[in-house]
């Protein structure tokens, strides 16, 4: 039954006529096996046959009728040989080409629905809630919605299961219409080797490859993160301790897939043992109840039959294996599925459908009464932010750190969504703002993220080749007083800027993530501690640079530095997710001792 589950689950993520393909292709491969079963009864015939025409026993009258042969003569039974041989021949090739065919089909479908379905997953999970996102590491993410996704080799092993199963119930059914007793002994026989066997294997199956997948991502997540903190691991002297955790994950996942291995092969072994040591009871019943040429005949049949069930079950018990190892491998994805349709459940989080408006983005803000919570991991909340920019006028967002200004400013953008309270950009619900008008929004981030690439794909990051225009890197890298430093090197926008801009100084990353901000010629700005790594007169020449802008363009600032923000329109003064004071910089000077000091120390 649990395996009954597990393929289901896996069978839900297709779409309906994925699934009805499926079901066809299942099918089809059914009756090829009956194809197969239809050449083994007329061997079995041609036998008889056979040995009537040697003279060896006569031909059961049955047999007989059903071949239309009136005489015993050799002359027909010739004629019967023949006909039954070129049956089976053409049984047999049909049968090869065409389980090729389907063969071929099945594999291209199931493949495709791979691939079709890892898609779905991405995109599905791109479009989740940021708590969805944030909540699992990039390698636990990146395994679950692609190498963690076996629905080919789960479907594809059902399939197996489905038509061996079908295999084994009409030949055992035919061994029970022909021969009563031996065929009851040899399917209870067969059935409690397989159960006895099947129920062990498949617990140990599913923890090991369970094992297998868990430690594989967290092995890459601890070297990922050993590579991340290098510098800060290099000065503790703990670099060899990230070597230890990720060996011992290595180590599991050696242990893991050695497991596997064996238990792959237990079957082989343990119905290679059955099948002799039934054929052994057989006889010795045989020979206790009746004589030894019925011993003989029964020993015979034993192994005829056994020769055809046990290669099927062995299969059956491969396939079967095949679905615990792989459901296990493709448990973290599971989970990732289960988390993304909760999330689709949650009413906070489910997305309304954009409907394009066709008017330009104004830039205004509006953010009223708006409640906001992490949950239970942090006690932490905003509660009844309200806020409002109207186009072209700038806002600063100040307070201690950890007062809330990056999560207001999240919320403003709808990477969070508030729990309760309204929040629109230029009218419109912020993720669908974004969609509508796509580009109108500039966003530097407080940890500015670098692709491994050249300055040209992290300026326009998101954009194909042939979209790029250089000349407005330029004009972006000029704006961000960073033009020299890369006109002046060889590559130009191709300079590669390593993995995570390591190759940049803190300041120059900074000024690229506002470079990349402004690429799209941006109608809301949004500058989250944007500017904090420059030294004072870049930071001075920056923000001009960006006042001049807001001329025309929504500015908002987040700074601790204070002198950045005293030429705004609106300054915001944040209190423990709390709007402590709003309106002119002198104004919220006089409203809060706390500015006041700050304001003062810094000279202003
Ligand atoms: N993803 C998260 N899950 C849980 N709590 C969070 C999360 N992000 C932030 N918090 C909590 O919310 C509070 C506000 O964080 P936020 O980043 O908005 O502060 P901030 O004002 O931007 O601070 P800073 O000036 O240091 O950047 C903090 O107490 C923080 O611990
Ligand atoms: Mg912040």
């Amino acid at each position: 039954m649990d395996l009954y589950r597990k393929v289901k689950r896996t069978f839900n993520l297709l779409a309906s006529r994925s699934k009805v393909r499926f079901l066809l292709l299942t099918g089809l491969q059914m009756i090829l096996g009956l194809l197969d079963l239809l050449a083994i009864v007329i061997v079995g015939v041609f036998s008889l046959v056979g040995s009537a025409y040697l003279g060896v026993s006569e031909l059961p009258n049955s047999l007989r009728d059903f071949l239309r042969i009136t005489t015993n003569d050799t002359g027909s039974l010739g004629r019967a040989l023949v006909y039954l041989v070129s049956i089976a021949v053409a049984l047999i090739i049909t049968k090869s080409i065409l389980a090729l065919l389907v063969l071929k089909k099945i594999f291209l479908f199931l493949a495709n629905q791979n691939v079709e379905i890892s898609k779905q997953l991405g995109r599905r999970f791109m479009n989740a809630s940021y708590e969805i996102i944030s909540k699992r590491s990039s390698q636990e993410a990146t395994y679950a919605v692609g190498r963690g996704l076996h629905i080919s080799e789960i479907l594809g092993s059902a399939t197996v299961v489905i038509s061996e199963i079908t295999l084994l119930s009409l030949m055992l059914g035919m061994i029970l219409i022909l021969e009563p007793l031996l065929g009851v002994n040899i399917l209870l026989y067969f059935s409690i080797v397989y159960f006895m066997s099947q129920r062990k294997l498949d617990k140990w199956l599913s923890k090991n490859s369970l094992i297998f997948s868990q430690s594989n991502v967290k092995g890459d997540q601890i070297f990922q993160e050993g590579v991340t903190l290098y510098k800060e691991l290099y000065v503790a002297n703990r670099l060899n301790e990230i070597v230890e955790r990720f060996s011992s994950m290595r180590a599991k996942v050696a242990n893991a897939t050695a497991n596997i291995q064996l238990i792959n092969y237990i079957p082989k072994f343990t119905f290679e043992s059955a099948l002799v040591i039934g054929a052994c009871l057989v006889g010795i019943q045989s020979i206790l109840l009746d004589s030894t040429q019925s011993a003989l005949t029964s020993l015979i049949v034993f192994f005829a039959v056994g020769s055809r069930v046990m290669p099927s079950l062995l299969r059956l018990q491969s396939a079967t294996n095949a679905i615990q190892s792989f459901s296990g491998a493709s448990e973290i994805s599971f989970e990732l599925i289960e988390a993304l349709d909760q999330d689709m459940k949650d009413p906070k989080t489910s997305n309304s459908t954009l409907v394009k408006i066709d008017r330009k983005f104004d830039g205004t803000i509006r953010m009223i009464d708006v409640d906001y919570d992490y949950g239970a991991e942090s006690k932490f909340s905003i509660k009844g932010a309200s806020i409002a920019v109207s186009k072209g006028s700038s806002l600063a967002i100040v307070g201690r750190t950890g007062c809330g200004k990056s999560t207001i400013i999240n919320l403003l953008l709808g990477i969070l969504k508030p729990t309760s309270g309204e929040i629109s950009l230029s009218g419109m619900e912020p993720s669908l703002a974004i969609q509508n008008w796509s580009g109108a929004i500039g966003y530097v981030p407080q940890d500015v993220a670098f692709l491994n690439g050249s300055v040209r794909e992290n300026v326009a990051i998101g954009y194909s080749t042939q979209e790029i225009d250089d000349e407005q890197i330029w004009n972006c890298l000029e704006m961000v007083h960073l033009g020299l430093l890369f006109s002046s090197s060889e590559l130009g926008l191709d300079a590669l800027i390593g993995e995570r801009g390591i190759k940049l100084s803190g300041g120059q990353r900074q000024r690229l993530g506002i470079a990349r901000a402004l690429y799209s010629n941006p109608q809301l700005l949004v500058l989250d501690e944007a500017t904090s790594a420059l030294d004072a007169e870049t930071e001075e020449a920056i923000s001009k640079t960006i006042q001049n802008l807001s001329s025309k363009i929504t500015l908002i600032v987040v700074a601790h530095r204070i002198s950045t923000v005293q030429n705004v329109d609106q300054v915001i003064y944040l209190d423990e997710g709390q709007v402590r004071a709003k309106g002119a910089f002198a104004e919220v000077r006089a409203a809060v001792p706390d500015f006041e000091n700050q304001a003062s120390l810094m000279g202003l």
